[in-house]
């Protein structure tokens, strides 16, 4: 199904489920230049700051796909129908460090609208970010202990907020 464009206005999203129960590519880089890649990702919001519509995501540097978060400035974030659900799995166990893991996977990177990052043709929605921020968590901050259950060593995210400058999305993300 064609993805339409979602006046930010008009987006719509059940937020927990989309991270937490069918998950989101992030993806970084420039599709021009051929250097990107590609996480699953489950942790992170949508939302406003600064009075613009923002994505936060969140990094463990471990990642390979940290390094091109670093050094480029947008991403995106890309959600896909439930059978594409194996795929997800695969880049979200397997590192681009390792294995040309996109190639392997079957979907097809797109160029972006409006930012060097690109998107996947087989997304149902794909929102495009330019990197406005960035943290690192501070292990002395977490007020519930539990969450250093989270962590086995110092791999404590970077979080990473991107202003939202397009999306693109089936008619299911789109309320007015
Ligand atoms: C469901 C799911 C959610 C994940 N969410 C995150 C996340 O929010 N942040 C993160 O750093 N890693 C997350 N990961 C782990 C990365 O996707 C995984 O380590 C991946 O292999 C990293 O690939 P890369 O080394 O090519 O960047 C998640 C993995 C899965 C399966």
């Amino acid at each position: 199904m064609p993805l339409q464009p979602i006046p930010i206005d008009e987006f719509t999203v059940r937020a927990h489920q989309l991270w937490h129960g069918q998950w989101l590519l992030l993806t970084a880089g420039d599709h021009a230049a051929r250097r990107f890649n590609t996480m699953t990702v489950a942790w992170g919001s949508l939302g406003t700051m600064w009075n613009r519509p923002f994505a936060q995501v969140v990094v463990r540097p471990t990642r390979f796909t940290y390094e091109f978060t670093e050094e480029f400035d947008s991403f995106t974030l890309t959600a896909f129908a439930p059978r594409f659900r194996p795929v997800l799995k695969e880049l979200g166990t397997r590192s681009g460090r390792d294995m040309d893991k996109i190639d392997g996977s079957g979907l097809t990177p797109i160029a972006s609208q409006e930012v060097a990052a690109p998107g996947f043709a087989e997304a149902e929605l794909i929102v495009e970010c330019r990197k406005i921020y960035w943290d690192d968590l501070d292990p002395e901050r977490f007020l519930d202990p539990t969450i250093e259950d989270q962590y086995s060593g110092d791999d404590y995210h970077r979080v990473y907020f991107g202003e939202i400058v397009a999306v693109r999305g089936v008619d299911r993300f789109r309320t007015g």
